[in-house]
């Protein structure tokens, strides 16, 4: 067994927050290594950044498979044939299907740019997450961490950190105020599952 701790990261964009863990893995804050990328977008510029530091990078999206058995299966191999530990969501827009979360139970995690319950859900993510926060003239969101389980935006909270929203906010500006948070706190959560994973291995 590969005694490297091993993580898939699932994008579906800009992938800054892939950037910030490809960075904490070579700089060792993260013991762990960035093994491979999945995105559902061939054109997301994550798949980019992935490949300047040669890490192989898979486009994965259900509706090129005949069924949800064949996608399901071709994951599933995918993952194994890396090795992968942990999968880390960020900013990937799709469910992760139950064949694949029942496999990797407690080790699918996801990153959300706003507090969880209240600003999550069916159609709460990204953007959508800071414009509500905005309309509403909330004085703080923040970042949530949770492991996924089969409800969306439900599992367990690994750590969550907030931001102070200011009267003049625009969305725009909001994003990029919690982005920073996500790109400090994304790391120090991997860092922790990474370095538990890394005990059982050695165990
Ligand atoms: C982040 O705000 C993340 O919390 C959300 O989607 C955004 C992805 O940004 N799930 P990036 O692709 O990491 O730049």
């Amino acid at each position: 067994m590969n005694k490297q701790v091993r993580l898939a990261v699932f994008i579906s964009g800009s992938g800054t927050n892939l950037q910030s863990i490809i960075d904490r893995c070579a700089d060792g804050t993260i013991p762990a290594e960035v093994a491979l990328v999945v995105s559902s977008d061939p054109e997301a510029y994550g798949l980019v950044r992935a490949e300047k530091v040669g890490i192989e990078g898979a486009v994965y999206r259900r509706k090129d498979f005949p069924d949800g058995r064949a996608a399901d299966d071709y994951l599933l191999d995918l993952l194994d044939r890396h090795q992968i530990d942990i999968i880390a969501l960020a900013g990937y827009l799709k469910m992760v299907a139950p064949a694949i979360i029942s496999r990797y139970r407690g080790r699918v995690v996801n990153i959300h740019p706003g507090i969880l319950p209240k600003y999550g859900g069916k159609g709460m993510y990204g953007h959508f997450v800071h414009e509500a926060v905005v309309k509403a003239k909330e004085k703080e969101t923040g970042v949530t961490i949770h492991i996924v389980d089969e409800i969306y935006d439900h599992g367990t909270v690994l750590a969550c950190e907030k931001v102070p929203v200011f009267p003049e906010d625009t969305p725009d500006e909001l994003a990029q105020r919690v982005l920073k948070v996500e790109h400090a706190l994304y790391p120090r959560v991997l860092k922790e599952l990474s370095e538990e994973i890394a005990k059982e291995k050695t165990s």
